[in-house]
């Protein structure tokens, strides 16, 4: 094998993409996988290539420092791909503590294990922290978009927790020459979205006929990816991004959420036989998220220009691509959904 990786989070929605892409296209890279299986972790979303010769897994949690110490002493990584965190906003404003546990400290952890297994010579080593736009704050509608340069201002306990992250990623870049690359990334989609999420959580709730929850008046607006752009971004950024250098990623693709969600309701009728305008019946108006960020836009264009990395997708065909894999692997929900999948785990791997 030409290189070892750690892949954190890689059982997760986007991290399993990643694992996938990786495990695929560099046959001669061992690619470990790091994640706790947290509710959002699901191994089941890398049954197609978990039997590869390049591919292993490692149940860890990434606050367990001693654990991780023993992983990166046994396989000496010779770089980290680091996606492992908590990712729903929503749940960060119950419980902000464990969003600072994973992100935070768990970032550290890795952070530390890298400088110490690598510091006597940093040469072909990197160290990339995958992190949101949501750190940059919020939008108006004026027509700006975030950049590399744009001032941190993050409003919710998930984006503080990632904004602290990404500092001390910068930190260690700084103070011990870790060799490190950051991207800050838009709103992703495709399959294997945990069906918390609003497109997940829209698809699943127009084919079971129950209220879809729209937060506010629905005129929030996102930038959406296709998550395997975000994949393949990450493949160019690894791979030919400097150091010490941050990147943007972005479909250049704003949707108001009601906008959205009228054209996904268009789509289920079609694929659903429903006739038009019947699943948008299911659009109900709750309480908005307390501290909403109106709008996130994000300029891609360093990342374009320096790396070459352009989105594949539009965004009509993802989100017609996105409900045909939902509506084609109802056992994949229905398992998410029921914690089915969990109980599994647990017996699996517990010691
Ligand atoms: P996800 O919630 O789907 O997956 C997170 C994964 O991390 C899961 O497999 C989970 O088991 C694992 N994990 C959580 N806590 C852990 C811990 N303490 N130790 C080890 N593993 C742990 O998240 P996602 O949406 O795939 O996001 C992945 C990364 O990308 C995150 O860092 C997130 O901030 C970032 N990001 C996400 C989006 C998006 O739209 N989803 C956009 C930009 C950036
Ligand atoms: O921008 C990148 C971020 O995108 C990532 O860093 C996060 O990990 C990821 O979860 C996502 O955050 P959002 O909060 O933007 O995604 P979510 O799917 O939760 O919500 C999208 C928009 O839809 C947001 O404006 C809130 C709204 N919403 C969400 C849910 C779950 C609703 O109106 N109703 C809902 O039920």
């Amino acid at each position: 094998m030409s290189k070892t990786l750690f892949i954190t989070g890689g059982a997760g929605f986007i991290g399993s993409h990643v694992v996938r892409l990786f495990v695929n296209k560099y046959p001669d890279y061992c690619i470990v996988n790091l994640d706790a299986l947290t509710y959002a972790g699901n191994l089941a979303n890398l049954e197609d290539i978990a039997s590869k010769p390049n591919y292993k897994f490692e149940k860890v949690d990434i606050t367990d420092f001693e654990a991780l110490k023993e992983l990166f002493a046994f396989y000496k990584p010779d770089g980290v791909v680091h996606l492992a965190a908590e990712s729903h906003v929503d749940r960060s404003i119950t419980d902000p503590f464990v969003f600072i546990r994973t992100n935070v400290l768990g970032t550290c952890n890795l952070l530390h294990c890298a400088k110490e297994l690598w510091k006597d010579n940093y040469t072909d080593k990197r160290f990339y922290h995958v992190s949101t736009d949501e750190v940059y704050g919020a939008l108006e509608f004026d027509g700006t978009f975030f950049t590399e340069e744009t001032k941190y201002d993050p409003h919710s306990p998930y984006s503080a927790s990632k904004a602290s992250s990404d500092h001390f990623v910068r930190a260690f870049h700084d103070t011990y020459g870790l060799p490190v690359v950051v991207s800050n990334c838009s709103n992703n989609y495709g399959s294997h979205h945990f069906p918390e999420k609003l497109i997940p959580l829209a698809i699943n709730n127009i084919k079971n006929n129950k209220p879809i929850p729209i937060y506010g008046k629905g005129e929030n607006v996102r930038d959406w990816l296709f998550v395997e752009d975000h994949a393949a971004a990450i493949d160019i950024i690894f791979h030919k991004g400097k150091d010490g250098q941050t990147y943007n990623i972005g479909g250049n693709n704003e949707w108001r959420n009601i906008d959205l969600i009228r054209l996904l309701c268009n789509i289920m009728d079609k694929k659903l036989g429903r006739t038009e305008g019947e699943s948008q019946q299911l659009i109900t108006f709750v309480t908005d998220r307390a501290g909403h960020d109106l709008r996130y836009a994000i300029d891609s264009s360093k990342l374009q220009n320096e790396l070459g990395w352009t989105p594949s997708l539009q965004f009509e065909e993802g989100l017609e691509k996105t409900v045909d894999w939902y509506l084609a692997n109802e056992e994949w929900v229905r398992n998410v959904t029921s914690g089915e999948y969990q109980k599994y785990y647990e017996l699996q791997y517990s010691k």
